[in-house]
């Protein structure tokens, strides 16, 4: 049985526990030669910046060997099945790390797979940005539990906010969505296996007082064909100075990025002093030396 990190629905709460542990131990370390001789592939179907970059220096910095692989020039993109690459992969990686626009291919490549598989963002869930996010809350209000924290995610029920339902559910944490009703579903279906977990319309209410207010694009990557529609549907969902200073004296204010300035977020809450984008773009980083660290132990 391999160790994929494919979902934070799967994942245990000790093992969740235990890398948001482990994150911290390597910030400080900032390398580990643990796993040379390893190979960790990267698969991505998406753009990405902040992910396949993070990755790759966290493989690097662990002694294993990142191998980037453009999709265009596997088999893949000329028929062969998912099963069939997932089982070639297995026989010449140690891991792979896999940013998909189908949530089942993922699924459907771990089960062909013997090595472990990480989700580098599917259509679904975004689980490492997950986990680095909630680290960057923990290391920013130090001695204030992170149940005892009022956190407030604001807009699509996206791959960002399930993942986030899924690792608040699992860490008992005090967290409300706030989302057009027509674009709750998903969100409100994980909700009924977590019923502390709220869900809310009223962005006004719902930011009063809060300790961290979230949002992330209205339109994500390949959904481009609703934009318009989406922009006008999310309208009073943005997140601007009037919204950032109902939130309580010493919030923060948090975003995956990239961001749609001047849709979800103006600029000047993203340069705000309450602003913690780029503590979580860094963070990320030995969020991925301990994920990496985790499926190859
Ligand atoms: N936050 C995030 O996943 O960014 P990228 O799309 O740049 O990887
Ligand atoms: N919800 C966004 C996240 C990007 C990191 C998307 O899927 O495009």
């Amino acid at each position: 049985m391999s160790n994929s990190l494919i979902s934070l629905k799967e994942i245990s709460k000790s093992n969740l526990v235990k890398i948001l542990g482990n994150i911290k131990k390597l910030k400080n370390k900032k390398s580990l030669d643990k796993h040379s001789g390893k190979t960790v592939g990267l698969l991505f179907e998406k753009f990405s910046t902040r992910t396949r970059l993070s990755f790759e220096s966290a493989i690097s910095k662990l002694g294993a060997y990142p191998l980037f692989i453009n999709k265009d020039d596997t088999q893949l993109s000329r028929g062969e099945s998912i099963s069939e690459t997932s089982r070639m992969f297995s026989l010449y990686l140690d891991a792979l790390v896999f940013r998909t626009d189908s949530h089942s291919k993922i699924v459907k490549f771990d089960e062909n797979s013997s090595i472990p598989i990480v989700n580098a963002l599917s259509d679904f869930e975004h689980p490492t940005q997950i986990i680095s996010d909630i680290f960057t809350i923990v290391e920013h209000f130090k001695t204030k539990p992170l149940n005892k924290l009022k956190i407030l995610y604001v807009g699509d029920s996206n791959n960002i906010a399930n993942s986030f339902a899924f690792a608040a559910g699992k860490l008992g944490m005090n967290m409300e969505f706030c989302c057009p009703k027509k674009y709750n579903k998903s969100i409100k279906k994980i909700l009924l296996n977590y019923p502390k977990l709220k869900i809310s319309n009223d962005l006004l209410s719902a930011s009063n007082n809060v300790d961290v207010i979230y949002t992330d694009v209205w339109t994500s990557m390949g959904m481009e064909k609703e934009n318009k529609i989406r922009l006008k549907d999310f309208k009073k969902y943005q997140i601007n100075k009037d919204i950032l200073n109902n939130t309580n004296k010493n919030s923060v204010f948090m975003h995956c990025l990239p961001a749609h300035v001047g849709e979800e977020v103006t600029q000047d809450v993203l340069n705000s002093k309450k602003s913690i984008i780029y503590k979580q773009a860094e963070n990320k980083l030995y969020t991925a030396m301990a994920i990496i660290d985790y499926v190859l132990s």
